[in-house]
Parts: structure tokens; C-alpha cells; sequence
């Protein structure tokens, strides 16, 4: 049920669903555009959109302060990729300015960091996801579909002489297309000390080539990085949000992780909450609802309209995505429209 349009949300509405899960996770996307291709998220030839359906900063930083008073503590800001759009530095400034927000973080393809690293940080970015599929030019170039791997690394050498420690890295795992980025990516990331996460594919391709069988799950990965780097021990879950489930090599040095959505769901703790480019609510990845911020934004909505907006968007969240169940619907949006 929607909240009374007369009642102003305040801290005690709080963005708790019906599940009693309480969200303090907003991912906010800042560009559907993109410097790379991946298949699993984009399709080769694509429109982008207008720039004035965007949101602006303004816009973004003013919507993140009214969910930072219901609640929300940590904005991690993607894509598309991020770092394609003017001047991201600046937003991350003023996100990083709201107070009661603990932490702005960034997942970007890496391409433009090398550039950026810097600033980011000047701006108060607190945490770095790089995607990375593969170490091996070609590879990458085929996984991607377009060129960049020289560039990936050195924005993750920049971006640690920046003061960036923890870096992580996310890699998609398919069937039939990643079974061999597997152990070089494991053993570079070792070596180079990165937090390095696999994640099982979804089906969020643009070309809608997504099936079951195309799904390399979490603990196949797991086996065939045992096999070649030797034993793996469960380190105990820090944070009950987190989704990976995160492992040590048994002889020292090294963290690597896995987020399995489709074989491990765990719908059950998420704690997330997403804002599109084009400025619209969403509570899942799966969502085929979205509550239209925008509208509210540009339509000179109080704060209070928009915070009534996200705790609807909250109240109508569902307690699992479905896949592999029959009454799974595919979102009419592919992850690059809709932000990782
Ligand atoms: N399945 C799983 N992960 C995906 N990503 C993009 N598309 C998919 C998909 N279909 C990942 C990217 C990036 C993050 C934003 O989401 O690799 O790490
Ligand atoms: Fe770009 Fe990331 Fe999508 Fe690849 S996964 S196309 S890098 S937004």
C-alpha cells in the first residue's frame, strides 16, 4: 500500500519492505554510454540516450540527500560506464558532502582511470570496483569488443599510487567464454593484491542470449581455481549486505570471492536500492516497476514527494528475483541501462 501523499516521510518510515529488510544501499547509474561492449551487458550497436533525460548532478545529489534521510548510508555510482561522463569527479564532491552518507564508492571499467584516479580521490571517493573479464589483450578485446586491456591496468597502477588500497575486481563468468580468463585472472590478481570477484551471469544481456546453461556457477569457478592455485578456506561473513561469499588461499596472500544471484540467491539480506540515469526508482535488478523520480524532480515536487517516492518503491519490492522459476519475467532493460 502507497503512503499517505499527506504525510511527510520521516526517518521512522525508513525504507524497510515488507520483508523487513531495511535498505541502505542506493547504486546510482550516471550514463547508459559506455566505452566497452560487453555482450552481457550491451548490445554492438546501440542508442544511447538524450542527454536531457539524464539527471543532473544537481538533480542526483539533491534525490541521494532525501534517501540519505531515509536511511540509505552507502552510494556506490555506475553505469553505463561512469567515468564516460563530464567532470564525475564533481558529483562524487558534492555526494561525498552530504552529511550522514558514510561512503561514495565507483564501479568503472577502469579505461578512463588512469586520468581520473586522482581527482576521484581528491573528491572524496571512498571505495574503487574495477571490471576486469580477462589479462589477455586479445581476450579481452573479445570478451569487450572493442580494445583496452593496456589501459585497464594502468588505471589500477594509478589508481593504488593514488591511494586507493582496496581495490577490487569484478569478473563475469560465462560458460563457453570465460573458463580460461579464469586462473590468470586469479594468479595476476593475487600477485598484484586485489580483491578479485567472480559473478555468475544474469540475465541482463542486451541480446537476451542469457540461458541457464550459459551460467558458470560460483563453486565450478571455485574448483577450477582450487585445481590450479591450490585450496581455498571461507572467510566468515563480515557484513550480512555483502553478497559475495569470500575465500583465502590456504597457503597465505589473497582474498577472492564470489557473488553467485543465480545458484546462491540472497535476495533474502539485500539491502539495495537503484537509481536509473533517466532519474527512475528501482528496488531490484529485476524489478519491471519503476517509480519515476524524474517526473517528481522536474515537476517541482517537494522532498517530501520524493521520499514518499522511494518508500513506495520500497513497499512494493518482492522477496526474490525468480530466475529459473516460470513466473521469471526478464526486465525490459539490460544492465548497462540500467547500472551494475
Ligand atoms: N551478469 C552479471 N554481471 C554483469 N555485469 C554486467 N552485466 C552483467 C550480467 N549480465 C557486471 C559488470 C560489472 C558490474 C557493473 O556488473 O561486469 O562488474
Ligand atoms: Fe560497459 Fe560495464 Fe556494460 Fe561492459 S559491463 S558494456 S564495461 S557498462
Amino acid at each position: 500500500m502507497d503512503v499517505d501523499p499527506h504525510t511527510p516521510p520521516t526517518s521512522a518510515t525508513q525504507l524497510v519492505d515488507s520483508f523487513g529488510r531495511q535498505h541502505t544501499d542506493l547504486r546510482v547509474s550516471v550514463t547508459d554510454r559506455c566505452n566497452l561492449r560487453c555482450g552481457y551487458c550491451m548490445p554492438l550497436e546501440v542508442f544511447f540516450k538524450a542527454r536531457s533525460e539524464l539527471l543532473t548532478y544537481e538533480e542526483i545529489t539533491r534525490t541521494v540527500a532525501v534517501a540519505t534521510r531515509l536511511g540509505i548510508r552507502t552510494v556506490r555510482l555506475t553505469g553505463g560506464e561512469p567515468l564516460v561522463r563530464a567532470e564525475l569527479a564533481e558529483l562524487v564532491g558534492q555526494l561525498a558532502a552530504i552529511p550522514d552518507l558514510d561512503e561514495v564508492a565507483l564501479t568503472t571499467n577502469g579505461l578512463l582511470l588512469a586520468e581520473q584516479a586522482a581527482a576521484l580521490a581528491r573528491a572524496g571517493l571512498a571505495r574503487l570496483n574495477v571490471s576486469l573479464d580477462s589479462v589477455d589483450p586479445q581476450r579481452f578485446g573479445q570478451i569487450a569488443r572493442r580494445p583496452g586491456l593496456e589501459r585497464v591496468l594502468e588505471g589500477l597502477a594509478v589508481a593504488r599510487r593514488c591511494g586507493f588500497r582496496k581495490l577490487r575486481i569484478n569478473a563475469v563468468s560465462i560458460r563457453g567464454l570465460t573458463e580460461a580468463e579464469i586462473v590468470p585472472l586469479a594468479r595476476f590478481c593475487r600477485e598484484q593484491q586485489f580483491h578479485l570477484r567472480f559473478i555468475e551471469f544474469m540475465p541482463l544481456d542486451a541480446d537476451a542470449g542469457w540461458d541457464e546453461s550459459s551460467v558458470l556457477t560460483g563453486s565450478e569457478v571455485r574448483a577450477i581455481v582450487e585445481a590450479a592455485c591450490g585450496p581455498l578456506e571461507p572467510v566468515p561473513a563480515g557484513d550480512r549486505g555483502q553478497p559475495a561469499v569470500d575465500y583465502r588461499y590456504a597457503d597465505g596472500g589473497g582474498l577472492v570471492g564470489f557473488i553467485d544471484p543465480v545458484s546462491q540467491p540472497f535476495c533474502n539480506r539485500c539491502d539495495r536500492l537503484r537509481l536509473t540515469a533517466d532519474g527512475q526508482f528501482r528496488n531490484c535488478l529485476f524489478s519491471t516497476t519503476e517509480w519515476d523520480a524524474r517526473a517528481v524532480l522536474r515537476g517541482s515536487g517537494s522532498d517530501d514527494d520524493l521520499a514518499r517516492l522511494l518508500v513506495n518503491c520500497v513497499r512494493a519490492k518482492r522477496a526474490a528475483h525468480g530466475i529459473g522459476t516460470t513466473a521469471f519475467q526478464r526486465p525490459a532493460r539490460a544492465m548497462y541501462q540500467i547500472g551494475g
